[in-house]
């Protein structure tokens, strides 16, 4: 246990009621409470729709297979993110085109992206990293250009926004994160957004073991082969009391992270990731990068704060190195960089004025 957290799940007393609520009702599996959370995240978002999920991994599969992404085809992820966004590509069968990332926002370098392009291309899983939006004018160019789909790994960039758009209002599919680390989370939980009926239809579907639209069993018309991946009422109540306090929450990180910005910049050995120009940052992570990462992470959770990397570089790992169905384009410079220099302090619902100046102390005197 450290004295100061990387993140706090915000538990209030009224979810726990709605958490009862449900028990008491007996109906545990996905249901109505489900339906209500992916309306609040779809209002939320300004997509048409949104379906609840096991997680962000199983939602950004059922993306690829809801556009029909398979063996023969190219996905393009970038190199710096998480392991889930470049393993559901060969999960459907396809071949995970893995680029390199801008050194300063760690986000997929547009420039890289194009290069990698072939003729077996379908779509690019852009990743919307610790909640610093896309730059979507760039990206719909490339979309339009090379008719390709947007799936986005939005795990990390609920409430994020570009040019006044939700995220989850602009790439074809967005896929979010419920996971603990996020700010609403479910346990464990993703939701997928997208303005497209037939593909929301297709992996409410899919979802379902592949249940047709008729909605009583004996009524129930299988009409594909499909899964579960059902978010079940209990876990959506928890992720809906959350929803409630949507606004507070992310007002209250925007504004540690603030607090975070104005008194680091320009510190001796410390540099600022740069947020994508015209977007709004949701800060899920709060990064910075520094010098000896790996020896100011020790020190400082020696000293009681808990730090953490920022995320991996999937070039480095033997599941996507020595991987046939996997290619790894270019020197991928700006990803090392993130890799070796990304550090992720704490940042929480409650986090008061002194846990945060300790944060800012101890990183001072660290370095
Ligand atoms: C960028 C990114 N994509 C995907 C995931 C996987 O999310 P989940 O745990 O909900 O499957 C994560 C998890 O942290 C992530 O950071």
């Amino acid at each position: 246990m450290y004295e100061i957290p990387l993140i706090k799940p915000v538990i209030t007393d009224a979810l726990k009621e709605r958490v009862t609520q449900v028990l008491d009702s007996g109906y545990l599996t996905e249901g109505p409470v489900t339906r209500e959370f992916e309306q609040r995240i779809a209002g939320f978002c300004g997509a048409a729709r949104c379906l609840a999920v096991t997680s962000c991994t199983t939602g950004l599969e059922l993306a690829l297979r809801a556009l029909g992404i398979g063996p023969g085809h190219e996905v393009i992820v970038p190199d710096y993110t998480y392991p889930a966004t470049a393993s559901v590509v060969n999960i459907v069968g396809a071949t995970a085109v893995i680029v390199d990332v801008d050194p300063d926002t760690m986000l997929m370098d547009s420039d890289a992206l194009e290069a990698a392009v072939t003729e077996r291309t379908r779509a690019v899983i852009p990743v919307s990293l610790f909640g610093n939006p896309l730059d979507w004018k760039r990206l719909n160019e490339i979309r339009q250009r090379h008719g390709l789909y947007m799936v986005e790994d939005a795990a990390c960039a609920l409430g994020s926004s570009f040019d006044g758009i939700m995220t989850g209002a602009l790439a074809d599919i967005s896929v979010f994160s419920h996971h603990p680390r996020k700010f609403i989370t479910t346990g464990e939980g993703g939701t997928v957004t997208t303005n497209n009926t037939e593909w929301a239809e297709w992996m409410h579907s899919y979802k379902h073991f592949g249940m047709g639209a008729a909605t009583s069993r004996a009524g129930s018309q299988f009409s594909r082969i499909g899964t579960n991946y059902k978010m079940s009422n209990l876990l959506a109540a928890v992720g809906l009391e959350q929803m409630g306090m949507v606004n507070d929450l992310l007002a209250e990180r925007r504004r540690l992270a603030d607090v975070y910005r104005e008194k680091l910049d320009g510190a001796d050995g410390i540099s600022l990731p740069a947020i994508t120009p015209d977007g709004e940052h949701s800060w899920q992570t709060f990064c910075v990068f520094v010098p000896e990462r790996d020896r100011v992470m020790a020190d400082m959770r020696a000293a009681g704060i808990e730090v953490q990397i920022g995320t991996f570089s999937l070039h480095m790992h033997e599941a996507f190195a020595d991987n046939p169905l996997c290619r790894i384009e270019g020197d991928m410079s700006g990803s090392i960089r993130a890799y070796n220099e990304a550090l992720a302090l704490p940042l929480y619902h409650g986090m008061t004025e002194a846990e945060q100046d300790k944060v800012l102390e101890t990183l001072k005197k660290v370095l």
